[in-house]
């Protein structure tokens, strides 16, 4: 009997351990969690909110917004897309509602404070949308999903607060996919050399004394697994940049792309399965006080590049 009895602890604790394993985080399993809504909002999110992103906050995604808690991640979760569904099964359709995150605050244990219109998305039909707006807060599951912008360039969008040419503050429109920007770069594009910027806050990148001359902003994109892509734009801002404005980068997430080497050994630099047509090989220099530079080159080595062959870059760095 004893014996029967300590099998079946062993068994129970072996499953246990089991489930445990198996309880590994799911980047496509919904959470369960709590979503409450904007009192003050009516068919949009909010103008002001956390991410800086300004009226754009409020409007994009039809409205179908929200402010996360956790989820806001210092800044680095605004712009994410998250499917959300209500679990009540009398009001809630199985689809739910996709939501942008576009502010930042947190009401009774929620994830997700929603535009009023988004909220009510969830919902099976209008009259169970009024119940469910009845209800204030209540249980749902989400789970991160892709942004789609079809038809949109990521856009660069100049914050109202800039002031040319002392101060350079702007944040990035129409991030598409499911991957966070973790990091940008700012490029003069005469003498080819980058600098990483800080995330002022939210969404918001700034930089004061910005070089002059036209500008390319480079973007970082890391997905869960910590891979990273720098996204290179095809259009620069121009020279004489305004707050307020928005250009057009002329790219989406999934092209021009750029990846980081590794370095084999000594200073060789490798990889296998290159991309096909012409490359372009950028430099990170660092000095002793840490601060880094880009070094882009002008040329590129042609598509058809040879080994044994050399390539001038056109550039050098500045003693
Ligand atoms: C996106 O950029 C491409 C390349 O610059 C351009 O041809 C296209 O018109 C842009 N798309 C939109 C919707 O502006």
């Amino acid at each position: 009997m004893a014996n029967l009895q300590f099998l079946s602890i062993l068994s129970a604790t072996f499953l246990f351990l089991l489930t445990l394993g198996n309880a590994a985080p799911c980047s496509d399993c919904f959470i369960h969690s709590r979503a409450a809504y904007y009192p003050n909002s009516d068919e949009q999110g909010t103008d002001t909110g956390a991410c800086g992103f300004g009226a754009f906050g409020a409007m994009i995604n039809a409205g179908d917004v929200s402010a996360a808690s956790d989820l806001y991640r210092d800044g680095v979760g605004c712009g994410a897309c998250y499917q959300v569904r209500c679990t009540n099964s009398n009001y809630c359709s199985d689809k739910g509602v996709t939501v942008v995150i576009t502010d930042h605050g947190a009401s009774d244990h929620t994830d997700f404070i929603l535009s009023r219109r988004a909220f009510g998305r969830m919902a099976q039909t209008r009259d169970a949308a009024a119940s469910l707006l009845a209800l204030g807060v209540v249980d749902i599951e989400y789970k991160r999903i892709s942004c789609s912008y079809p038809n949109k360039n990521i856009t660069v969008k100049i914050d109202e607060n800039s002031n040319y040419p002392y101060y350079l503050a702007f944040v990035i429109w129409y991030q598409q996919g499911k991957n966070d920007i973790t990091a940008v770069q700012l490029c003069e594009t005469e003498n080819f050399v980058c600098k990483l910027l800080d995330r002022s806050y939210g969404a918001v990148w700034t930089i004061t004394s910005p070089p002059s001359g036209p500008l390319s902003i480079r973007m970082l994109f890391s997905d869960d697994d910590g891979d990273e892509t720098w996204v290179v734009p095809l259009n620069n801002i121009p020279e004489n940049w305004k707050p307020g404005e928005t250009y057009d980068s002329g790219v989406q997430t999934e092209n021009f792309v750029c990846k980081l080497l590794d370095r084999s050994y000594g200073a060789v630099w490798t990889i296998t399965s290159p991309p096909s047509g012409p490359l372009s090989i950028r430099m990170l220099f660092s000095d002793d006080d840490g601060d880094e530079t880009w070094v882009v080159p002008l040329n590129n080595i042609p598509e058809n590049w040879k080994p044994g062959e050399t390539y001038d870059s056109g550039v050098q760095v500045n003693v």
